[in-house]
């Protein structure tokens, strides 16, 4: 049976016609070379026409997966290293290209092209999956006392034998698990109470930097963990143009990547900007690597986005050192860090340490004091909910915080206010 048109298309006697837009050098079956804007048809016997040159299904598929290891490998240079190779243009042709194709061979179509980051259509509501092993939370250390704690306890428990740590920045946003069976992205969620998370798969793979299909093999089934976040620029933008829309602006970088991931239309997800850090594994089958740090080199080679910031440390001393470091610096970065995590490197370790109901006993959290600025208050104004409830609000001298610049904040908490003596 022939194809059914596509929609706006103009009819040709070998059926159906679009206009393809690249300029293409192609050679026909006898051999012949054509140069210019080609022309795409799909005949009634099967294969497509493009001007005066035949493409088969068989062509198509070798020319489809030649496309998307390009575009993957590209995006792979421009958002996971950060060392783009060709120009956007360039880029974009590519991509076009492989629409093209794709929407002249639909049975081509397969999830992991690059095509299908882009976003599909709204979807009624979430399921869930469950996780392979739970997502657990981690402690927290607020002070070097509590780390000192920590350590003491983690070489008690090994029996004094020497530990190694891997200290990593914490990224303020949402803890994703992204599962690959044979290399292939099957889904991504989020934590949810640890053990069932929400699917939510088709907002995930429009980050470009999470691969669809791991770059390196040895493994059969993994879960790779990481927190997608906004970057401070993205927020900042994205908060700016809400407010002009007459939209409520979003209070943190923190609860606007949640907000991006867990909208049912994967499109508005896609316009959003976020990014990933990944920081370990869960479930893990085949090539299993010794320590935390080897994990890190893997997850790298596989084509994830980790942070360069992690460091491997042989004392508390050095921990401490380099928390301070972070602390020092956390500002200038262009991201929203709230503390430090540190783990046991040796995996050996860590599964002798185990873990409590919550959280491991071979982690911790160290967590940096919330931000805060300083800033002279020039109006406090009274505004009426809809309720009728009353709620007083400071207006004042804007103030970067968080990533973003405030200029009001509500006074609901009396107590607060009495304690921190603002007037
Ligand atoms: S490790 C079992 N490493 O912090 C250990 N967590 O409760 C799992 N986070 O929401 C966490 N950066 O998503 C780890 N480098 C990092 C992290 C990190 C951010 C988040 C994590 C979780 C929370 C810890």
């Amino acid at each position: 049976m022939a194809p059914a048109p596509h929609r706006g298309m103009k009819r040709h006697p070998w059926g159906a016609m679009i206009l393809w837009a690249a300029s293409v050098i192609w050679t026909d079956n006898n051999g012949r070379r054509g140069v210019g804007r080609a022309r795409t048809a799909r005949p009634a016997g099967g294969g497509s026409v493009r001007g005066w040159c035949y493409v088969n299904l068989e062509e198509a598929r070798l020319k489809v997966r030649a496309l998307r290891e390009q575009i993957e490998y590209h995006n792979y240079r421009y958002y996971v290293l950060d060392e783009p190779v060709i120009s956007d243009a360039e880029y974009d042709r590519l991509m076009r290209e492989l629409q093209t194709l794709e929407r002249e061979f639909p049975e081509l179509v397969t999830p992991d092209s690059p095509t299908q980051r882009v976003g599909g259509e709204p979807r009624p509501g979430f399921t869930t999956v469950r996780h392979l092993t739970p997502m657990l939370s981690l402690a927290n250390a607020f002070d070097e006392e509590s780390l000192r704690d920590f350590d003491r306890r983690v070489r008690e428990l090994v029996g004094g034998e020497p530990v190694e740590y891997v200290v990593e920045p914490k990224i303020d946003g949402l803890a994703v698990s992204l599962y690959y069976e044979n290399g292939l992205l099957v889904w991504g969620a989020t934590r949810g109470d640890g053990e069932v998370g929400e699917d939510i798969t088709p907002n995930l793979k429009t980050i470009r930097s999470i691969p669809l299909r791991l770059r390196a093999s040895g493994v059969t089934r993994v879960e790779v963990r990481g927190e997608a976040y906004m970057p401070k620029a993205a927020f900042a933008e994205l908060n700016a143009a809400r407010e002009e829309a007459g939209e409520p602006p979003f209070a943190n970088p923190r609860n606007a990547a949640a907000g991006s991931l867990r909208q049912l239309d994967p499109r508005v997800t896609a316009s959003r900007q976020l990014n990933i850090y990944v920081y370990g594994l869960g479930l893990v089958e085949g090539r299993t690597p010794a320590t935390h740090a080897d994990a890190l080199a893997w997850l790298r080679e596989a084509g994830f986005r980790v942070n360069p910031g992690h460091r491997i440390c042989r004392s508390v001393e050095e921990v401490l050192a380099c928390c301070r470091e972070w602390e020092g610096k956390r500002f200038d970065l262009p991201y929203v860090i709230d503390g430090m995590v540190i783990k046991v490197n040796s995996l050996d370790q860590q599964r002798r340490l185990g873990a409590t109901l919550k959280s491991p006993r071979w982690a911790v959290a160290f967590k940096f004091p919330p931000e805060q600025a300083v800033t002279v208050i020039e109006d406090i104004i009274v505004r009426v909910g809809r309720t009728g409830v009353l709620t007083p609000t400071a207006l004042f001298r804007p103030v970067r915080l968080a990533g973003t610049t405030v200029s009001r904040a509500t006074l609901h908490n009396e107590d607060l206010i009495r304690e921190k003596d603002v007037r």
